[in-house]
């Protein structure tokens, strides 16, 4: 062992045994010295000096966020289609075409989740989305940028966020399937950080092997911290990039460019151009999506599992729900906003714990340890947390249809199979418009599988430049 990494090793140890976390280098001395000075990396890009505080906060208490204040429901723009919708589309659209235009404009895409719930093997980008041709996340958000990119002659770069579990496979998907169209220097992938996994009920750092800590990826709201850390907010910056347009890997729906939002993000003048969203009209009270509300004056996003039961089933005098705007995961985010959240070096947004089984090592026998009931608490950042530290915040009302089609679970809900339901929705309703003969079900829905790519149309006025098929048969698929 080499006297630095000796020395090194010392002085860790020293920090650990002041918090008292030092049982994570027990197993040091049997390391050799490439396995050490990772163990010593991993320890040192945690913040020692905030650990004790989380600890009292989210493993001894349960982080339990208090809501302060009233609760309003947040104002927001109501979708162009619906009858009170007073505003101009026209001009924000314009106002957003300007940006595009001018290379003002990033996509920006986190990637770095574990999917668990999906249970696929491998990156969730990679999982095959397309109702008809089964073409993966990736692509399909690839795809809106490519046809926005052509139809602005814009630059559009494309931020990825992996994490270090699935950053080497998501790079090789890329390379496999050349950037999907898209010029590789206009796409790039980074990792986001980790957080340690903290024993219950001690808080203690737990060894995943006796050289590597239990980590996990320290949720979306990291991605603030990554974006600057990994050197792609200087890239931004570099470009002349002033605001990035936020999209989770799994929703292929996402319209990844979007004019109106981004005019409306800009220049509403209710809207500090720091961070604005998009939203649907909640499917019922009890359905599990965070709401927008006004708490102080601030736009936030309150969970379903924080909403008061009373505040979560309040309807209107037309028996609408009160709080309706149900989060979709789509924002806007101002670049300096970004950077001004990184206050002192450190993103300053709460955590939320998750209790889970973490294997790890048994300090006394070194065996590794299967947990049968959950043993420790995981922290994230989410992104959402950061809307109330923007002076003013706007949201945006979409259709469900046109833009949600998120993949989560294996099955029922937020599945592969409701997201291919909802594509085929989406093209049924543009398709009939321009004179398609569609079969229907007994529900009437589209009794076909359909799926539109962007490349074809981004809008349904796209479509009358195209000659189309007249008719579609019952059961049968078809992709554009
Ligand atoms: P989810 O909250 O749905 O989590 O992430 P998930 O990891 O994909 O799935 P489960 O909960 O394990 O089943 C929403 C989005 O945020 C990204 C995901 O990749 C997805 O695009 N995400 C989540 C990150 O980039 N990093 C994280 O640490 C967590």
């Amino acid at each position: 062992m080499s006297a630095k990494t000796e020395a090194r090793c010392e002085e860790v140890r020293e920090r650990l045994k002041a918090i008292g976390q030092d049982h994570v280098l027990q197993f040091c001395d049997d390391l050799d010295e490439v396995a050490r000075e990772y163990l010593l990396d991993q320890v040192e890009a945690i913040d020692l000096d905030a650990l004790p505080a989380l600890i009292d906060r989210y493993v001894r208490d349960s982080g339990a966020f208090g809501h302060q204040g009233a609760i309003e429901p947040a104002p927001y723009y109501s979708t162009p289609t619906r009858a009170d919708a007073d505003w101009d589309v026209a001009a924000y659209r314009a106002a957003g075409e300007e940006l595009i235009r001018a290379n003002r404009i990033a996509a920006f895409t986190v990637a770095g989740g574990q999917g668990t719930r999906l249970g696929f093997d491998g990156p969730k980008g990679t999982y095959p989305a397309g109702a008809v041709t089964g073409k993966p996340l990736f692509q399909c958000l690839a795809e809106w940028i490519r046809a926005s990119r052509e139809r602005y002659a814009a630059s559009i770069p494309w931020y990825i966020m992996t994490s270090p579990l699935n950053h080497e496979a998501t790079l090789a998907f890329f390379e496999e399937n050349a950037y999907f169209g898209l010029p590789e220097a206009d796409v790039m992938l980074f990792q986001q950080g980790v957080m340690p996994s903290l024993s219950l009920p001690d808080g203690k750092l737990l060894l995943a092997d006796h050289g590597c800590l239990a980590t996990n990826p320290d949720g979306h709201g990291g991605s603030l911290r990554a974006l600057h850390t990994s050197g792609a907010l200087r890239d931004m910056r570099d470009r002349g990039v002033a605001h990035v347009s936020y999209v989770q890997v799994d929703n292929p729906l996402a319209r990844v460019i979007d004019p109106i939002f981004i005019g409306l993000h800009a220049s509403a003048p209710d809207s500090s151009g720091e961070m604005s969203s998009k939203m649907v009209a909640k499917a019922s009270a009890s359905e599990k999506v965070g709401v927008f509300c006004r708490v102080d004056g601030r736009t936030q996003v309150i969970e379903y599992s924080d909403m008061p039961e009373e505040l979560a089933c309040a309807t209107d005098d037309t028996g609408r729900l009160r709080f309706n705007a149900g989060s979709i995961a789509l924002h806007l985010i101002g670049v300096d906003f970004i950077e001004s959240l990184m206050s002192g070096g450190r993103l300053t947004l709460p955590f939320h714990r998750a209790v889970k089984k973490v294997p790890h090592v048994d300090l006394s026998s070194g065996a590794l340890v299967q947990p049968e009931e959950p043993n420790a608490v995981k922290l994230e950042m989410f992104v959402f947390d950061a809307l109330p530290k923007a002076k003013s915040s706007i949201v945006y009302e979409v259709d469900r249809i046109e833009e949600f089609a998120p993949i989560k679970n294996a099955s029922g809900t937020d599945s592969p199979a409701s997201c291919h339901r909802i594509q085929t929705a989406r093209a049924a309703r543009w398709l009939e418009v321009k004179g398609l003969e569609l079969p229907r079900g007994p529900e009437g829905d589209a009794d076909c599988v359909l799926e539109l790519s962007p490349l074809t149309a981004m809008w349904p006025e796209d479509l009358d430049r195209l000659s189309l098929p007249t008719r579609v048969d019952r059961g049968s698929r078809l992709a554009l």
